[in-house]
């Protein structure tokens, strides 16, 4: 069997969007931002209007879910990027243009609803942030996968799994339980896009098994989140992986193998050769993810048995 055409996999997946959509519309419960925000805790800033510049002890809220929140937030930003990418691959027509319009409308209330938190509550430095928000939207996003439809539905059924979960635990890690109910709820809406991502992609699965199975390989063989060009990620990550926010464990086994499984990879049947090896590969890669996932938490343990002797 020849390899379906971007073209033919468009008209072949339109009947499970639809689908899915009438599923995702009816799964999806209305929520409102400003609900979520607590307005009665803000104070006017310095500059035009006057008020007071923010200054670091303005929040208790721990350093590391700061950063956590900055991550998230200016990964939240960057939607007119992947909004470009969805709307070139999904095109405008049909289901599928009101999936890519349904979906940007509810990844826009993130962004909203993470800033007037952060600025309400002055939990992060503004003018930071929005020096950084400049920087990292004029970059804006793009990644590998721009010119596949099928590579790029894996990606996503992983990333928006990924961002769950860095949503989920980053609220924990606050402290602040109005700021824990908001990214909660965010996630809530991460966790129906993966649904919606993970439902169509399995039934790619089942049209053209083959490459459907190489398009997952290549996806995992290179898994970035969203976020990689903000400037200094690769420190950030760091930061939040010791955290436990998102580590390799937490990528392997929550997200990675969770979605493998409800496409049961491993007993996909009628593939060809290449979609073998492809499997191969990706039975490869999460055993290398368990070697360096088990290695980072060697090497987080035993840094905290050090800085718990060095308090003692
Ligand atoms: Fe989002
Ligand atoms: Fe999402």
């Amino acid at each position: 069997m020849t390899a379906l055409s971007q073209t033919a996999l468009l008209v072949e997946l339109e009947p499970v969007v639809e689908k899915n959509l009438d599923r995702h519309l009816s799964m999806a419960k209305e929520w409102f931002p400003h609900e979520y925000v607590p307005w009665s805790e803000g104070r006017t800033f310095d500059g035009p209007l006057g008020g007071e510049a923010w200054s670091a002890s303005d929040s208790t809220i721990p350093e590391v879910a700061r950063t956590a929140l900055i991550v998230n937030l200016l990964t939240e930003d960057n939607l007119p990027s992947y909004h470009h990418q969805i709307a070139t691959l999904f095109g405008p027509d049909g289901a599928w243009g009101t999936w890519v319009g349904r979906w940007t409308a509810e990844e826009g209330r993130h962004g909203t609803a993470i800033r007037d938190y952060l600025t309400v509550t002055r939990a992060v430095d503004p003018v930071a942030l929005e020096r950084a928000r400049m920087v990292h939207m004029t970059a804006g996003y793009s990644n590998s996968h721009d010119d596949s439809m099928l590579r790029s539905l894996a990606y996503v059924s992983f990333q928006e799994l990924a961002t769950r979960i860095s949503h989920r635990n980053t609220g924990r890690v606050t402290g602040d339980p109005a700021c824990e109910a908001l990214l909660a709820r965010v996630a809530a809406d991460e966790n129906l896009h993966m649904v919606f991502y993970r439902n169509l992609l399995a039934a790619a699965l089942e049209l053209d098994p083959s490459q459907t199975m190489r398009a997952i390989a290549e996806v995992l063989a290179d898994f970035q989140m969203p976020g990689v060009g903000i400037e200094g990620f690769a420190r950030k990550s760091v930061t939040i992986a010791l955290a436990g926010i998102y580590d390799l464990r937490q990528h392997r086994d929550e997200v990675v193998v969770p979605v493998l499984r409800q496409w049961d990879v491993f007993n996909v049947s009628g593939l060809d050769a290449d979609g073998e090896a492809a499997r191969d590969e990706i039975a490869a890669h999460l055993d290398t993810l368990e070697t360096h996932a088990a290695r980072f938490e060697e090497k987080r343990d035993a840094r905290a048995a050090r800085l718990a002797a060095a308090r003692a």
